[in-house]
């Protein structure tokens, strides 16, 4: 047997409802809020996500599928979507295209990380973004889709974190804080924050260390160090936050990964997921846009996990597992080809039908209609077809009702009423 790669898993009949289910809400959802659909490849240039997730980042350092194809670029699969769409709006000039140009998409992502429940190397994410507002009123909205998609998804025990990192003109001091807060302690830090006091000091913020904590504990808050223009900013989005109701703690921690984030970053988790508990990451990113080659743009979006999601929905979603309105058994030749025949025309009516293909005897075909979870079987043999009749039974109370072959599909679909079988069209 060849097995799946490690940190790759195949989503199987059961839980493929559950995808659906999270899919289906997730995208009537960015609907209503104004977002259209933008579908970009898996592969990339590697040097996208080298300038645009940034060299600092574990993501490009230590965990992408980077490699060079057979005409010799640097490709690599995606490790996230947002500098997919910030190139695609930029490729395409969307902004001249779009009134507020809102974008998301979704599929998969790949990371070259330690898998764990809640982490994989393929994993999939649902991704917003919007480009060119600067307002406060975008972040508090953004925040607010992020919170309505796990509200609807029913997902329980959701905490919101937000918190400011500042920007081009404030985060210079703010790092130079850190450094000096340190002092000595340095020393002290894992190998990871060492490198990252001499790199990117906000980033030791994201360490989970033990040893480290209590150091960590006693630096400074960004939002202390804030720059004027981003402490307005940051408490703009906060009233907003509170205007719309949403509850929210604010975290210094959370300074988010990837090094493109100005101003807010915000995270929910959930409690119920374990070690990998981030059901969703995102923030703004005002620079980002023209240092991928395009004009001087703001950015602010999110992305959400899948497979975690999926794993956060409560026990009683209501996700439906399509079972077939009817199964079509059929005893003879002559039977048989009529039960293809009536298949086909109930299919072409938008009713689920399943049949035996191996002319087995009925018992089995019961059989087989029971384990396929069908409510009713239409049962064709020699008398039916001399009658030009389908006997319709009940696979819960065994009933059998002589139904006039005409009347099958009206007479299905009013048995099925509840199973969600489509009404007749007006002809
Ligand atoms: P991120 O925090 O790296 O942000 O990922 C967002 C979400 O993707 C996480 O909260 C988690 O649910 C899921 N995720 C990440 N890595 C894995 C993994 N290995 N296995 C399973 N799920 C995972 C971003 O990717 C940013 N692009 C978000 C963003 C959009 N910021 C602005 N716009």
């Amino acid at each position: 047997m060849i097995a799946a790669v490690r940190g790759t898993r195949d989503i199987l009949p059961g839980e493929s409802e559950r995808w659906q289910y999270v899919e289906d809400i997730a995208r009537r959802l960015f609907e209503r809020y104004g977002y259209a659909e933008v579908r970009t490849p898996i592969i990339e240039r590697e040097e996208l996500f080298a300038k645009g997730t940034g060299e600092t980042t574990d993501i490009v350092q230590k965990e992408m599928y980077a490699f060079t194809d057979k005409g010799g670029e640097r490709v690599t699969l995606r490790p996230e979507a947002t500098p997919s769409l910030v190139r695609a709006f930029v490729e395409h000039h969307l902004e001249q295209q779009m009134a507020v140009p809102k974008l998301y998409c979704l599929g998969p992502m790949f990371r070259y990380e330690r898998p764990q429940k809640g982490r994989y190397r393929q994993f999939h994410q649902l991704d917003v973004e919007v480009f060119g507002v600067e307002d406060a009123s975008i972040d508090a909205e953004m925040i607010d889709l992020a919170w309505s998609l796990v509200r609807e998804l029913g997902v329980r025990e959701a905490e919101l974190l937000i918190n400011s990192v500042g920007c081009p003109v404030c985060r210079p001091s703010f790092s130079a804080a850190l450094v000096s807060a340190l002092g000595e302690d340095v020393a002290r830090l894992c190998a990871d924050c060492r490198r990252r006091a001499g790199t990117n000091p906000l980033r030791i913020f994201d360490c989970k260390v033990p040893a480290d904590q209590p150091i960590i504990d006693r630096l400074p808050h960004a939002v202390d160090h804030l720059c004027e223009a981003c402490a307005t900013h940051f408490s703009a989005v906060q009233q907003h936050l509170d205007a719309y109701g949403i509850p929210y703690r604010i975290s210094h921690r959370l300074v988010r990964g990837l090094d493109y984030y100005t101003r807010t970053t915000f995270e929910i988790l959930s409690g119920s997921l374990g070690a990998q508990n981030a059901l969703l990451g995102g923030g703004r990113y005002d620079g980002l846009v023209k240092v991928l080659g395009g004009p001087d743009r703001t950015g602010i979006g999110f992305a959400a996990g899948i497979e975690r999601l999926v794993l956060a929905l409560p026990e009683d979603a209501p996700i439906e597992v399509a079972r077939p309105h009817v199964f079509v058994a059929a005893i003879g030749d002559a039977a048989r080809r009529e039960a293809a025949r009536l298949v086909k025309e109930l299919r072409s009516a938008g009713l689920r039908a399943q049949l035996d293909y191996e002319g087995r005897s009925i018992r089995s075909q019961m059989k087989t209609a029971d384990r396929a979870g069908a409510p009713l079987a239409a049962i064709l043999g020699d008398d039916e077809l001399a009658k030009n009749e389908v006997t319709m039974r009940n696979m819960a109370s065994g009933d059998q009702t002589p139904i006039a072959r005409r009347d099958v599909i009206d007479y299905i679909r009013l048995a099925s009423a509840d199973e969600g079988a489509p009404m007749a069209q007006p002809e």
